[in-house]
């Protein structure tokens, strides 16, 4: 199968598998873990900030943070489209008691303009204005990257308003190689930021979030009490570790697959339209006359290819390492096939 469903599917290397057996373990829930501590502040130093946790995944960072952020009744400022929103169950109003505010960007990136149009006066009746999202690069988005100004201006704003600023950095190390600018510098404004170690970058599971140490503290408690703490989490941890070390690399690659297959799909009769390609997600849109998107996804599992239907005619398609460009051809010429050309 040639799988473009989504980067979470990407398979662990024998070389990452590897990594495990030589890892020193410990008790994580007592600090001892130290692959752990390691990556916790490897990740730290990545991404500028004071300290890190390790965490089980991406959604668990975003959960946490936004329950050490806010109190019940507040607010969060963030993208109609962002995961936090759409796919992680209604958390933050289960868990935390938080509303979400979402603005209408383009392809999942807002404006200072919209945001400050979205802070609210004090007052009795209102929630209370209390954190900006920021998702980079925007899944939804088509993996759209978040321009730095604009990010610099949103979180300006934010801050002018006594906000306290997240950002989701699922993929951030994909916006990362394919700009050149460094993770801490996207981060530079923001009070709390993560990566995952799920997607592109290979790893079985986990994430990082960082931020202050106080933050971080009080992150720790919340792991703890969601029942997120581990023991020898090293075994997961060295994953995480091999792939800074060897992975990133992969990541310009499947930016760089996610490109020509972006440009490729423009030039079949039956697609309407495909999102820009920032990174290594590819979002488009089949023509009325076209199958619809469920389908279309049947369609190619005949055709040995996987692909995710997002809406009656959007599909997407997300490169990692376990495709490569022999697959990328087969996409295309499956998609021809299919809708026409
Ligand atoms: C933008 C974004 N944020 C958060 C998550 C959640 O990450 P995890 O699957 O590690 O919980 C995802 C997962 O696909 C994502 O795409």
């Amino acid at each position: 199968m040639h799988d473009f469903y989504a980067d979470t599917k990407s398979l662990p290397t024998k070389a990452m598998l590897d990594s495990i057996l030589l890892a020193p373990l410990g008790d994580e829930q007592k600090g001892e873990d130290p692959t752990t501590a390691q990556l916790e502040a490897r990740v730290a130093e990545l991404l500028g900030k004071e300290a890190a946790v390790f965490m089980i995944s991406g959604t668990m960072c975003n959960e946490i943070a936004v329950r050490v952020h806010c109190n019940p009744g507040d607010e969060v400022i963030c993208d109609a489209s962002c995961h936090l929103l759409n796919y992680e169950c209604g958390s933050p109003a289960a868990l935390s008691g938080v509303v979400l505010h979402p603005l209408h960007g383009k392809n999942g990136i807002f404006s200072a303009e919209d945001v400050r149009s979205a802070l609210r006066p004090a007052s009795r009746y209102m929630p209370v204005s209390k954190m900006l999202l920021v998702e980079q690069t925007s899944n939804l988005g088509g993996g759209a990257i978040w321009p730095l100004e604009t990010i610099d201006a949103v979180a300006k704003t934010a801050k002018a308003a006594g906000l306290v600023t997240h950002m989701d950095g699922a993929r951030l190390m994909n916006a990362v190689v394919k700009t050149g600018i460094s993770a801490a510098r996207y981060a530079r404004d923001f009070d709390s930021v993560w990566i995952d170690f799920s997607k592109g970058l290979g790893a079985p599971c986990g994430a990082v979030l960082a931020g202050s140490a106080e933050f971080c503290e009080h992150a720790w408690r919340q792991k703890q009490a969601l029942g997120g703490a581990m023991r020898q989490s090293g075994v997961l941890a060295a994953p995480c570790l091999y792939a800074l070390d060897h992975h990133l690399e992969q990541l310009i690659l499947d930016n760089t697959l996610a490109a020509s297959i972006g440009e490729r799909l423009e030039d079949i009769p039956g697609i309407e339209r495909v999102l820009p390609v920032d990174s290594n997600i590819v979002i488009f849109d089949v023509t009325e006359d076209s199958p619809p998107a469920a389908e279309i996804v049947d369609l190619l599992k005949n055709e040995d290819v996987l692909l995710g239907a997002f809406g009656e005619r959007r599909l997407r398609a997300v490169t990692c390492l376990n495709v490569d460009e022999a697959s990328g051809e087969k996409l295309v010429h499956a998609l021809g096939k299919i809708l026409g050309k």
